[in-house]
């Protein structure tokens, strides 16, 4: 029999179908409508359907489901954050009904952490953390084998750690959060209203064809290859508050081993080891010394992540 994983993100959504070892077999992804979960999820089914019944012929025995936090794992549904709201759709029953199998949910940084610590470059390291520094900031934290879930499912939340005292609003709502100075859409979202307001003239707008709107990531590091003095200036900022976000949580776990996703593996140049050079005034030379820091080398995490979380519910490891 076979296993599927639904990635939810907050750009696009992913469908993959595996085998009960976790290896991925085929998978599909449709742009997310952050409004719409049953929609978005209607036009996911229609695209892996057919994938289904081509690996699983006897049926799946179990689906994983990732999503960004906050959540309400043991309900199975997402709860309302600012960028996204599915709050009011249970995932847990109609991807149950949907598919025939039990569904399994689990915040998408727990799930990518399960998929490294079982498949990746430091697979078995124990203590064991995965980070995430995409759209949003995630961390999933594994300890003597498991996944640490908190109370209520909702730990290793490490975007939403406190880097300064009344400092920037985070999608949150809270202030200051490591997301809020080192997200993805934060820090872009920051740089368009600087670049725009103070008229700055800057490769990152020219990177982005002239157009504000299509500032990304990717426009930001490519001026700062470009030796652009604003986006230097900027990258500087940026990778001291990485350093104090990640030296936190090492000092917080002393890990094995700390794998780093998208930004840091796109930018594996720029961020690796200038991350590493700056990390030592951050961290206990025995924690520093102590964990191997790597980016991640499996590719479709996202879809892998979700996978681990119907093998990980399958065998018991995780509560939901
Ligand atoms: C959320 C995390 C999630 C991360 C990456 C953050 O904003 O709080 O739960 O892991 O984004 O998607
Ligand atoms: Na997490
Ligand atoms: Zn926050």
């Amino acid at each position: 029999m076979a296993i599927a994983g639904i990635d939810i993100g907050g750009t696009k959504t992913a469908a993959a179908v595996g085998d009960e070892q976790g290896t991925l077999l085929d998978a599909v992804r449709v742009p997310t409508d952050p409004g719409d979960g049953e929609d978005t999820l209607r036009r996911l089914t229609e695209l892996i359907d057919p994938l289904i019944r081509r690996h699983a012929p006897d049926g799946l025995k179990a689906v994983g489901v990732s999503a960004p936090g906050p959540l309400d794992c043991h309900g199975q549904r997402m709860l309302t954050s600012p960028n996204m709201d599915w709050s009011g759709l249970h995932l847990g029953s109609l991807l149950r009904e949907r598919f025939d199998a039990p569904v399994y949910m689990n915040n998408d940084a727990n799930a990518a952490a399960l998929a490294e610590w079982m498949f990746g470059a430091c697979a078995g390291a124990d203590p064991f953390i995965y980070l995430t520094m995409s759209t949003g900031i995630g961390g999933g934290i594994i300890s003597s084998g498991r996944i640490l879930q908190g109370v209520n499912d909702n730990a290793g939340e490490i975007g939403h750690i406190t880097l300064e005292l009344d400092g920037l609003p985070c999608s949150c709502g809270l202030k200051g959060c490591f997301e809020a100075y080192c997200g993805g859409r934060a820090t872009a979202d920051r740089l368009r209203a600087e670049i725009v307001d103070r008229h700055i003239d800057t490769l990152i707008l020219e990177e982005a064809g002239g157009d504000p709107a299509r500032i990304s990531m990717r426009e930001f590091s490519a001026a700062v290859r470009r030796r652009d003095p604003y986006a230097l200036e900027r990258w500087d900022e940026y990778m001291e508050r990485m350093a104090q976000g990640v030296g936190s949580i090492l000092m917080a776990f002393n890990p094995a081993a700390a794998v780093l996703g998208t930004i840091a593996m796109h930018e594996e140049d720029l961020v690796m080891d200038d991350l590493r050079a700056r990390l030592k005034a951050y961290t206990w030379k025995p924690v520093y010394d102590g964990c191997r820091l790597e980016v991640t080398r499996l590719d479709r995490l996202g879809e892998r992540g979700a996978l681990a979380v119907a093998l990980a519910g399958l065998s018991g490891t995780q509560h939901v």
